[in-house]
């Protein structure tokens, strides 16, 4: 068989496709979907305070460190370690990663199914004249039939032909356009939902902090939280850091994509929360409060069939863009250490993906084992061995030279990075993971 031609790998086309692709595989369910249910279950604003204190003190350090990481080794995150730190056990934080891969998009392509019943759904006008307790019942009886086992099947068949095209074809393009659409829309939802009658409760909700409500195991959700919709901890964005040209700003790709990231998860909690007041959905409703939620506010909206629609399409694509970066870091690990093609590597990953997933999509505690288990405990520790890796591990002039682009541009972020991957980032994500698992 013939080895992978390392000097011929796949990569970005121009900068603004750098930060659309880590920003589409950032941008997905976990903004609009998981945050809000989060948030609901975790009491609101105190939770939210905590997650952007960890996404500032934490993401970002560790976003950068992955796309130094691949960018220097240009390699799949198992692979990048192997070159970095040959004949060291690092690439097992690698091999994690990969593992969490599997277990991540085996759920979250479930939960992307449901989106596309969602849009089937809005396309039959499936929600017209429905109360919102018969829309809550609509989510209980789809996930208790067999519709999301075919709608995940489809989903994961979407996700294997754009990786089989590759990076650059593939991934950039669909990004770039649709998620400033995908933004609009979400702003547009916002204001119906925040001229309700009743909505001012759900903006305390999320912006007016009872600090009695912060547990250990809301520190540990939000920490989970943040990794999860950042994308990081598990290897997504060494690989994608592997194909980005050297001449980019990888400390300004970090921060934009953060930001954008943000942004979003923050208008999608606008949007929901003021709608769960006013009609008395219960903020903790866990997996189904966005599936209630958004359906019973594009009842009360004028133009509602479009934008349901319109809705339902950029959710999928964002959700899309996300299952696209999960799947590649496995299919780049296999094709590039297993030496198969990358037909060959998508086809297996998907295959392997597709039998966990069906556990996922019919059992509910296996759906959550793997949610719980990806989010707040695979991905903060590989995120922990990531920042120990270039705190303490790797060489700092290496690091710094990637940081500069070999001393071409002046990053005066670098000494407030140093600190931050040193010392903070690994006690912080050390100390919530004692206190929230109730070891100390
Ligand atoms: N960040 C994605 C989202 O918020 O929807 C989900 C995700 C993608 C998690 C890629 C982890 C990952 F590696």
């Amino acid at each position: 068989m013939t080895k992978f031609d390392f000097s011929n790998r796949d990569s970005f086309g121009s900068k603004f496709g750098v930060i659309a692709a880590a920003a589409g595989s950032a941008i997905g369910l976990g903004n609009i979907w998981r945050f809000p249910y989060v948030v609901g279950e975790n009491g609101g604003a105190a939770f939210l305070l905590v997650y952007l204190f960890f996404v500032i003190s934490i993401g970002i350090p560790v976003m950068l460190s992955e796309f130094i990481i691949g960018r220097s080794a240009q390699r799949n995150p198992v692979g990048s370690f192997k070159k970095l730190a040959p004949g060291k056990p690092w690439y097992l934080v690698g091999l994690m990663g990969v593992g969490a891969a599997f277990m991540i998009l085996a759920f979250y392509t479930v939960v992307a199914g449901w989106t596309l019943e969602y849009l089937y759904q809005s396309i039959i006008n499936g929600f017209e004249g429905k109360t919102p307790d018969q829309i809550s019942k609509m989510f209980d009886t789809f996930r208790g039939s067999a519709r999301p086992i075919i709608w995940f099947l489809i989903f994961m068949l979407f996700t294997a032909g754009i990786v089989i095209a590759g990076v650059k074809n593939g991934i950039e393009k669909y990004t770039k356009v649709l998620m400033p659409v995908l933004l609009l829309i979400l702003v547009i939802i916002s204001i119906r939902s925040l001229t309700l009658p009743g909505a001012g409760e759900g903006l305390r909700f999320l912006f007016h902090p009872d600090f009695s409500k912060i547990t250990p195991k809301v520190i540990l959700e939000a920490l989970g939280q943040a990794f999860f919709s950042l994308s990081i901890g598990m290897g997504t964005l060494i690989t994608y850091g592997s194909y980005i040209n050297k001449k980019e700003n990888l400390t300004n790709t970090a921060i934009s994509v953060t930001f954008a990231d943000t942004f979003i998860a923050i208008i999608a909690g606008i949007a929901i929360f003021p709608a769960v007041f006013a009609f008395g959905i219960p903020p903790a409703s866990e997996e189904g409060l966005v599936y209630i939620t958004l359906p019973v506010i594009f009842e009360q909206m004028t133009g509602g069939y479009f934008f349901s629609l319109m809705f339902f399409v950029l959710l999928s694509v964002a959700a899309l863009t996300s299952t696209i970066s999960v799947l590649e870091v496995i299919v780049a690990y296999m094709s590039e250490e297993l030496n198969i093609t990358r037909k060959q590597a998508t086809f297996l990953g998907t295959a392997s993906v597709a039998v966990l997933g069906l556990f996922a999509s019919n059992s509910a505690a296996v759906f959550n084992v793997l949610n719980f288990t990806s989010a707040t405990i695979l991905l903060p520790l590989g995120g922990l061995l990531i920042v120990l890796f270039i705190g303490w591990y790797y060489n700092r002039e290496k690091v710094k030279s990637e940081m500069t682009n070999q001393g071409t541009i002046d990053v005066w972020l670098y000494k407030p990075f140093m600190f931050l991957v040193k010392y903070l980032a690994p006690i912080a994500i050390g100390a919530v993971f004692l206190y929230g698992l109730g070891i100390f």
